[in-house]
């Protein structure tokens, strides 16, 4: 039997309900904020991700889906979409444009293990602000996202961690002091932080390894390396959440999986998801762009999981009750086309019960949930009348065509 890829699945019904209405709302407050939407290819070139995200990242080195296809190219399936965005502003020319704000959506690809909450084949919704160094616009994207899990009814159930990785500078000093340190205690670190111990030091602070966690609690501290410029950027973060009410904590040991950010990191995380429990995650990328070849360009953003937001919804949003179409024999077949258009034209949902009496037709009207039926018999019709019933109460009625819509309209469907 034909089975979904593994770590991929078909959205269907409540689910896919849950996923749109995720994505509707977040557009619409993204909107809400000056946020234009971009749509990038999914297919990049593999050079974009090694050189963008960073070769020791867990993406780059382990999670891609990199091929070489028929005409010999390189090609990864997107496994983010901040780098999309920055190969696009460089692409398409985008400067004259800055200060840039864009939001995106769509399916990403990693292989990783696949969980609940986990998925090879995912969905991102992202937000990315290009072009302003100050703090202002870090501000501005915390809070576009603060907004949208407001929006969506789950702030119970999540919470805001922020912490500074620093400048160049701060994290250069920084780094030379944890290796010195870690280095003293590489006996007790796992495998995978001892590679990762001259190549990407700082990721050894997340690591999830109960040995690495008890090292890492006496490690020297990153805010201890800060610049003053970069401490300076920190406060007014801190501050400016301060002044709009955004809970956050402070996590000095958040520092995130990808090799472009600088300065402010963040991540929302529940516990609702078992091991996956970061839902909004981001943070500024002053260099990304200048590493791909572009101008000298910062920038800020985070991206949530679609599907992990979708779990997190209380309950499922709920869809249009349907008015269903009941002919009464084969001669009402066509005036009940002609009512299902003119219901649709005036913003019903309209089911046609297709086949059967009539009895198989109310009961299939029951089963889909519809508000109300119209009935077509060929004696009414051709009176003028057709027969109304609301569902709910079963109250029935005979109504004349000028009527239908008037009459509908009353149910609240
Ligand atoms: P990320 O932390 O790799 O950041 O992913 C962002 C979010 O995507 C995660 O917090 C999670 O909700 C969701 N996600 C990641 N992997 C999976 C998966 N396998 N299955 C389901 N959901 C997943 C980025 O991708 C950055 N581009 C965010 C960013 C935008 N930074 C600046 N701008």
């Amino acid at each position: 039997m034909l089975q979904p890829i593994k770590g991929t699945r078909d959205l269907l019904f409540d689910e896919c309900r849950k996923h749109r209405h995720v994505e509707r709302v977040a557009s619409l407050v993204a909107g809400r904020y000056g946020f234009d939407e971009i749509e990038t290819p999914i297919l990049e070139s593999a050079g974009l991700f090694l050189r963008g995200l960073g070769d020791t990242s867990d993406i780059v080195s382990k999670e891609m889906y990199r091929f070489t296809d028929a005409g010999g190219d390189d090609l990864v399936l997107r496994p983010e979409g901040t780098a999309g965005v920055a190969r696009a502003f460089i692409s398409e020319g985008l400067q004259q444009h800055l200060p840039l704000k864009l939001f995106y959506r769509g399916p990403m690809f990693r292989r990783e293990r696949p969980q609940k909450g986990r998925y090879r084949q995912f969905y991102q919704f992202g937000i990315e602000l290009l072009g302003v160094e100050k703090p202002q616009a870090d501000l501005e994207v915390l809070a576009c996202g603060y907004r949208i899990l407001k929006e969506l009814g789950v702030l119970g159930s999540v919470k805001l961690h922020l912490n500074t990785i620093g400048d160049h500078e701060s994290r250069a000093a920084y780094r030379e002091k944890l290796v010195q340190y870690l280095s003293g205690r590489k006996g007790e670190l796992s495998k995978d932080s001892i590679d990762r111990l001259e190549r990407n030091p700082l990721r050894i602070l997340d690591s999830k390894d109960p040995g690495d966690i008890k090292v890492v609690a006496d490690a020297p501290a990153l805010k201890d390396s800060l610049t003053p410029a970069a401490r300076e950027f920190f406060d007014a973060v801190v501050a400016g959440l301060e002044v709009m009410k955004i809970p956050y904590e402070v996590d000095p040991k958040l520092v995130r999986g990808l090799d472009y950010y600088c300065h402010t990191v963040f991540e929302y995380t529940t516990d609702a998801l078992g091991a996956q429990n970061a839902v909004l995650a981001g943070g500024r990328y002053d260099g990304l762009i200048k590493d791909l070849g572009g101008p000298v360009t910062p920038g800020v953003g985070w991206a949530f999981g679609v599907d992990r937001l979708a779990h997190l919804l209380a309950a499922v949003p709920e869809k249009p009750r349907a008015v269903a179409i009941i002919p009464v024999g084969d001669g009402a077949d066509a005036a009940a086309v002609e009512w299902a258009e003119k219901l649709r034209t005036a913003g019903f949902t309209v089911e046609l019960g297709y086949s059967g009496n009539l009895a198989k037709r109310m009961k299939r009207a029951d089963k889909i949930g519809a508000g109300a039926a119209l009935i077509l018999g060929p004696e009414e019709l051709a009176r003028g009348v057709v027969q109304i019933k609301e569902l709910a109460t079963g109250a029935q009625r005979e109504v004349a065509f000028d009527q239908v819509i008037a009459t509908v309209k009353t149910f609240n469907l």
